[in-house]
């Protein structure tokens, strides 16, 4: 890569916050329609607007280059993406070249088909967002998923070799009763279990205040049938983790709601369209397309040096029914989260 004065400069925002590790959505586009992420009849962006598989990766090892050590892809659904493999494997090149870690966020249905060429890329974990075990509920969350294909792709990833973590979205009313269940499912499997807030992102056909639970509750409710002490594991993610004496699993709680963890923000992440967003609940972003299909590689440090001095604080998430919804306008599929 062609060098300047700024490459090879850690990323450091103005609150001191050190930026590892890089979300990149590879496509908006999904093969399933859940509640609390999309509407029903969402529409798509045109392919003209969307980065190629190469202009990604050039993004990405620009970053690499800025100290970034860990890399998600995530989508909508990153498996639907065509040629997603072989940006794979290009990504999977710089594994231990200043590349720590490459994994995806997945729904699941497509991985029988893909599992086994991801670890040959180099790819060691990924996280199945999965809400539900119920096959009718499974089909009402997820509006055109089926459970079966996603369980089915779940196994293909360990038989792999993959480690598996598990993420589930805490529903209130839909799917609360299926959280001890659940845990003991992924633990005995070998696989982590990750719980997260709905967060309100982007208009959707249901009332968020109604699905929101608090993990507070949830946490205080598992302490009265298990053993939970604090777990140290730590993935660079915003989970904390702990750890459940009777199963011997971990349990990863994501609360931007109940607990804040924005001042230990290291990630910034990029839609398919080459915005970098620079806070997951927040407008502030920096467009790298354009200045890179005009300007070359060479445009890029300098626009990740004005993206750490616009680097916002925090959320300001909020689900309060008493209270006018504080919400970001997109929907979580522009950026996987
Ligand atoms: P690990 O590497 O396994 O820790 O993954 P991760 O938690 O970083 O990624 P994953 O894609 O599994 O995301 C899990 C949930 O965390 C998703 O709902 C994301 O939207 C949410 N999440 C990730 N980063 C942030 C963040 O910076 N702020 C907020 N509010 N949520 C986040
Ligand atoms: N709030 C919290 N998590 C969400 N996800 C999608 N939409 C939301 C939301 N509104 C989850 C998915 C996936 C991860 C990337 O984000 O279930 O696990
Ligand atoms: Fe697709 Fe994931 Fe959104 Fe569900 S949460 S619609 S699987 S992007």
């Amino acid at each position: 890569m062609k060098t300047n004065e700024t490459t090879g400069r850690p990323l450091i925002d103005r609150f001191g916050r050190h930026v590892e590790y890089l979300r990149i959505s590879v496509t908006d586009r999904c093969d399933f329609r859940c509640t609390y992420c999309m509407s029903e009849n969402m529409s798509f962006l045109p392919k003209s607007q969307i980065l190629s598989l190469e202009e990604i990766e050039t993004i990405a090892l620009a970053f690499i280059s800025r100290g970034v050590k860990k890399l998600r892809l995530t989508g909508g659904e990153p498996l639907v993406r065509r040629g997603i493999m072989k940006l794979v494997e290009r990504l999977g090149n710089q594994l231990g070249a200043g590349l720590e870690e490459l994994t995806l966020t997945t729904n699941g249905s497509q991985l029988r088909r893909h599992a086994q060429a991801l670890f040959q890329h180099g790819v060691r974990r990924i996280n199945v967002s999965l809400d539900t075990r119920d096959t009718a509920k499974f089909a009402a969350i997820t509006r055109w998923g089926k459970l079966s294909q996603v369980l089915d792709g779940i196994d293909a990833a360990l038989e792999a070799g993959l480690h598996v973590k598990i993420n589930m979205v805490a529903l209130r009313g839909e799917n609360d009763h299926e959280i001890v269940p659940m845990m003991e499912w992924a633990h005995q499997k070998g696989m982590d279990l990750t719980l997260i807030e709905t967060m309100p992102m982007g208009l959707v056909d249901i009332e968020r205040a109604d699905q929101y639970l608090p993990l507070t509750e949830v946490q205080e409710k598992l302490s009265q049938q298990f053993t939970l002490t604090q777990d140290p594991h730590a993935t660079g993610g915003p989970a904390r983790y702990l750890r459940i004496a009777e199963t011997g699993g971990r349990l990863g709680l994501i609360t931007p709601l109940t607990h804040n963890f924005c001042e230990g923000c290291n990630r910034v992440r990029m839609t398919a369209t080459g915005d970098l967003y620079l806070c997951l609940g927040q407008d502030d972003k920096v467009s790298l397309r354009d200045p890179l299909r005009e300007g070359g590689i060479d445009a890029l440090n300098s626009l990740f040096d004005h993206a750490m001095d616009i680097k916002p604080k925090g959320h300001d998430f909020e689900i309060d029914r008493q209270k006018p919804q504080r919400n970001v306008k997109r929907h979580m599929s522009v950026t996987g989260g």
